[in-house]
């Protein structure tokens, strides 16, 4: 049995929490295998808004498993709250729809306090990242001090680990960042609760998906963040602290990499970003301006405004040539309705010569100058459109010029947030 993947083309924030809702229809499992609650994936039913950052956006079928795999980095406060939503609204009465891994690493306390305070320190140079603590917790999992779910379990074991914990990082919260430390005791309590309310939750995460996949169950990855934002084939430093390539999967969800997938890449009818770094097809006009509003581009888990660019398909093919796209999902092309002139970055030049690909080296990029093609806007609504047909002839020129750009079919495109106001042209599950 084939599984699906989804994952982001871009810089985040491409609609893969509507693409991942569609999708779990056909399946039967839905997992997160990086990241964590930097993630804001929203989705919109019949008019009701639900934002998930840590559970997979498959949680809304009521007959769904959904895991959160060992590679995502748990914030286990954010999770029991997100927990108790779904709970309140009577979406999760059954806790064995919601798997979380024994070996998933915890986020702390001092990994968001490390996090503000590198950020503050490094002043205009910032990345700008939500402030969750990521990247202090993976680099605390690479250096092999990180504090695990199952630790949480373990009362004794887990104020060792976290004892050793605190002496390294309250010195470097208090010596080198000037910030108040933590108290061992206070964060031994809360966390320990913590492990006692997930218990319920916690399994080898990697031995059921092996049991379940060899019983023909049908799996949905659902990605975090997106190809830009990955840790090595990102725009580094300005990115996030995961992989978020497809081949992330088999080390996030201790799956193999000769499983069969289907993967589609979401794509975003234009770009956007959010937090530092270069961004070649940026807009600082009133096109800008009418894509943020149009398309309400303000952050889910931050609520910071979004840069906003045109649509670049140097970044979709490098993102396309890393995770080898069977498919694009194509969201939020309604939100360009109204706009005369549309553009389309086919390439780059650097220092006068053209640019075969995009290349991830920050000073580079900065300076690469997009070589546009322009196309006609239209002003009719596509919001409802059922079927390509019903789009504007503009806007289906627009969709398959992208499809010619980047050589791969597009075969989803969203026409509005609702989980209807979408047009399925060919369904992964059934490729
Ligand atoms: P994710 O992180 O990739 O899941 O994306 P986000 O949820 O952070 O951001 C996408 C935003 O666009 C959300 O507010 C969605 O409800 C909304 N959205 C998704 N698809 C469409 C679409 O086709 N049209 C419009 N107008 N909004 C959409
Ligand atoms: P979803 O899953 C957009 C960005 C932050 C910052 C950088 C590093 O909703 O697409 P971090 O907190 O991860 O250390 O921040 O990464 N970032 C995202 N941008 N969508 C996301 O997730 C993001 N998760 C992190 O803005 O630039
Ligand atoms: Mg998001």
């Amino acid at each position: 049995m084939k599984s699906v993947v989804v994952l982001g083309a871009q810089w985040g924030d491409e609609g893969k929490g509507k693409v991942v809702d569609i999708y779990s229809e056909f399946a039967d499992i839905i997992v997160r295998f990086q990241g964590g609650n930097n993630a804001g994936h929203t989705l919109v039913i019949g008019g009701e808004k639900f934002i998930f950052h840590l559970i997979p956006s498959g949680i809304l079928h009521l007959n769904k498993k959904c895991v959160i795999g060992n590679g995502v980095v748990v914030d286990p406060g954010v999770l029991l709250q997100e927990k108790a939503r779904l709970k309140e609204r009577g979406i999760l009465d059954d806790d064995s729809r919601l798997l979380l891994s024994h070996i998933a690493n915890i986020i702390m306390p001092y990994h968001i306090a490390l996090d503000t305070a590198k950020e503050e320190k490094l002043g205009t140079r910032k990345l700008g990242t939500t402030a969750r603590g990521i990247g202090p917790c993976y680099a605390d999992k690479m250096a092999r001090v990180g504090i695990r779910v199952c630790d949480l379990l373990k009362p004794a074991i887990f104020l060792d680990k976290l004892q050793n914990a605190l002496d390294l990082h309250n010195f470097v919260l208090t010596g080198y960042y000037g910030q108040p430390p933590l108290d061992l005791e206070q964060v031994y309590e809360e966390y320990l609760k913590y492990g006692e309310l997930l218990k319920p939750h916690v399994v080898d995460t990697s031995l059921f998906l092996d049991r379940e996949i060899k019983k023909g169950a049908k799996v949905l990855f659902e990605g975090a963040q997106g190809a830009m934002l990955d840790v090595d084939h990102g725009t580094y430093p300005f990115v996030t602290s995961s992989n978020t390539v497809v081949g992330a999967i088999a080390t996030g969800a201790g799956v193999s990499v000769k499983m069969r997938e289907v993967v589609i890449g979401v794509v975003k009818a234009y770009t956007t970003r959010v937090g530092g770094g270069p961004f070649p097809t940026e807009l600082f006009d009133e096109d800008g301006q009418f894509i943020r509003d149009a398309g309400n581009e303000y952050g889910s888990t931050t609520g910071r405004p979004r840069r906003c660019a045109w649509f670049d398909a140097m970044v979709v093919n490098y993102a396309a040539r890393i995770n080898n796209f069977d498919g694009l999902a194509l969201t939020k092309i309604d939100v360009l309705t109204g706009l005369p002139n549309l553009k389309i970055c086919v390439g780059y030049e650097l220092d006068g010569q053209p640019l075969e690909d995009l290349t991830p080296e920050i000073d580079l990029l900065e300076r690469v100058k997009p070589v546009y093609e322009e196309l006609e806007g239209w002003t009719d609504d596509i919001s409802g459109a059922k079927k390509f047909s019903d789009l504007s002839k503009a806007a289906q020129r627009y969709v398959r010029r992208i499809e010619d750009l980047t050589g791969i079919p597009i075969v989803m495109v969203s026409v509005g947030p609702d989980r209807n106001s979408t047009i399925i042209r060919k369904n992964p599950f059934r490729q």
